[in-house]
């Protein structure tokens, strides 16, 4: 994704950690590794990718063999004992709050991505005819500051992309669990589409 990396790693190093690789670092919902890889390439050694998808642990694993990955579910108790990790990002995956705050030290940062208001928002558009607009940055910001965490940045990340027909199918598969018979003609219809990318980045501290 465009620019989301350099966005991330700006946010990282706006809030450097005297850490450097002595401290856990922690990718909830990891996905396939791209992103834990993109940002903490130097220290394998202490960066561990948590998903609850067995495909994607493995495509993980071969991408960044030397980094630790874990096939686990989030949602329940972390496989790490308390406040071992420096750091922690969930990048549009869980956000279990009790859980991070017990695994995170007491200067450690959780770094969380959401998906932006304006996400998707021609394809929302498309198929519902009126894409609603919700912003969820601050319901997390609450849901922290109950465990005890404080917003140290808020940043936006944005970017238009020109996706074809398949791509679009393919998005909104992934967006949509059903799609009505009269809303898939219109995305028939549809051969190419510029969609805006948008997210919601966060930084917190204790
Ligand atoms: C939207 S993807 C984000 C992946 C990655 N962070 C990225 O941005 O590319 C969400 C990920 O969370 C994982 N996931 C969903 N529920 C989970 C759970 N309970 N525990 C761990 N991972 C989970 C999914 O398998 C998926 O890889």
């Amino acid at each position: 994704m465009v620019g989301l990396i350099e966005t991330l790693s700006e946010l990282l190093s706006e809030h450097p950690l005297d850490l450097s690789c002595t401290r856990r670092t922690i990718d909830l919902g990891c996905g396939e590794g791209s992103f834990g890889k993109a940002l903490f390439d130097d220290c394998p050694e202490t960066f561990c990718g948590i998903d609850l998808s067995k495909r994607a642990i493995r495509l993980a694993a071969r991408q960044w063999p030397d980094a630790t990955w874990v096939l686990a579910n989030a949602d329940r108790v972390l496989p790490f004992a308390d406040g071992t990790a420096g750091r922690l990002m969930s990048l549009f995956g869980r956000r279990p709050v009790t859980e991070i705050a017990r695994v995170l030290c007491d200067d450690g940062q959780c770094m969380i991505a959401v998906p932006g208001e304006e996400d998707l928002i021609e394809l929302r558009e498309l198929v519902q005819t009126v894409g609603k607009r919700r912003s969820r940055w601050k319901a997390i910001v609450d849901e922290f500051a109950d465990v005890g965490f404080k917003l140290q940045r808020q940043a936006t990340w944005r970017h238009s992309v020109e996706l074809d027909q398949p791509t679009i199918a393919d998005a909104l598969a992934m967006t949509y669990r059903a799609v009505r018979h009269s809303q898939h003609s219109r995305i028939q219809s549809v051969e190419q589409m510029n969609v805006t990318l948008h997210a919601d980045l966060m930084v917190f501290q204790r």
